[in-house]
């Protein structure tokens, strides 16, 4: 029970990795407010019972953004915890990929986390303890082939996850990123199975992850075993591009 008497926001937990993460910080004592845009995170978050609440959210919506915080204060008194996990892909080869591709990515994986952040940094500063883990990708670390948008994007997570750690840590919040490889969700189901393949393929673990594999990444961090760290990008991609 790691996670006991602590209050977590956790964004894009209807589905995959965040319904995975909820589950998990649910099982380790957290209070937590599934936060998605999509309607099904209120069936996640009643299987979850009495600990889970769902909040329909749009990350790129900034008055959506305050009534979540509102909301989980409401509901559970603080927050203690973000888990900035949302996201969304658009992929395109350069010379196809529109400004609406671009702006979408940006909006919802860059602006997305930056509005959250800053939403809940109040409430932790004035506690003086915090945890912010946000999602990165191994595409934002080493490029993928028809993910200019979402490699971007997500190279932003790490540069902003760096400067909060340094703006943050004065006031005892820590700000770390977890880099998922290719995790068996919806996300990478839509992936053409032929690059799917290729992807395997080079993986030295031999398989794709599990949606349990960061979430139990972003359990650690937020527990009070990673006081010590922050301003970190944890690599949970089964060495995919050692
Ligand atoms: N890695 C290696 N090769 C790739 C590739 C990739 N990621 N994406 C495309 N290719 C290859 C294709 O196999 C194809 O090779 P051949 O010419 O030898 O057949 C070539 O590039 C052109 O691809 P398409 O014929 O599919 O071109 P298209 O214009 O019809 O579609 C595309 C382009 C939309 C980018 C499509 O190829 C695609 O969806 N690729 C997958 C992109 C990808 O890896 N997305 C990751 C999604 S999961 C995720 O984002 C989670 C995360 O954080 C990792
Ligand atoms: P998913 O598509 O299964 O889940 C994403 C969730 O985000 C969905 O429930 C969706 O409704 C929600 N969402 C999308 N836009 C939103 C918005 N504007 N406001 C609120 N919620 C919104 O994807 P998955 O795979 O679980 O991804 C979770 C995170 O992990 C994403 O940030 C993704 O980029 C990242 N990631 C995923 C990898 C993978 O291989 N699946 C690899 C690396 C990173």
């Amino acid at each position: 029970m790691r996670l006991e008497n602590k209050v977590a926001i956790i964004t894009g937990a209807a589905n995959g990795i965040g319904e995975a993460a909820a589950k998990k910080f649910v099982a380790e004592g957290a209070k937590v407010v599934v936060a998605d845009f999509a309607d099904h995170g209120e069936e996640v978050a009643k299987n979850l019972g009495d600990s889970a609440r769902f909040f329909k959210l749009n990350v790129t919506d900034k008055k959506s953004v305050a009534e979540m915080v509102q909301f989980a204060v409401d509901q559970f008194g603080t927050v203690d915890i973000l888990v900035n996990n949302a996201g969304i892909t658009r992929d395109a080869m350069l010379h196809k990929m529109t400004d609406e591709q671009f702006d979408q990515v940006m909006n919802v994986n860059v602006k997305g986390a930056f509005n959250c952040t800053q939403a809940v940094y109040p409430i932790l500063k004035e506690k003086q303890y915090g945890r912010i883990i946000s999602t990165s990708s191994v595409s934002g670390i080493y490029g993928n082939i028809g993910q200019t948008n979402y490699a971007a994007s997500k190279a932003a997570i790490v540069g902003m996850t760096k400067s909060w750690a340094k703006e943050f840590g004065r006031n005892g919040v820590t700000a770390n990123a977890v880099a998922p490889g290719f995790i068996k969700t919806a996300m990478v189901a839509a992936m053409p199975e032929k690059v799917i393949e290729k992807m395997e393929a080079t993986i030295p673990l031999q398989k794709l992850g599990e949606p349990e594999d960061i979430a139990n990444a972003y359990a650690f961090l937020a527990s009070d075993e990673a006081k010590y760290i922050t301003g970190h990008v944890l690599h949970v991609d089964g060495a995919i591009m050692m």
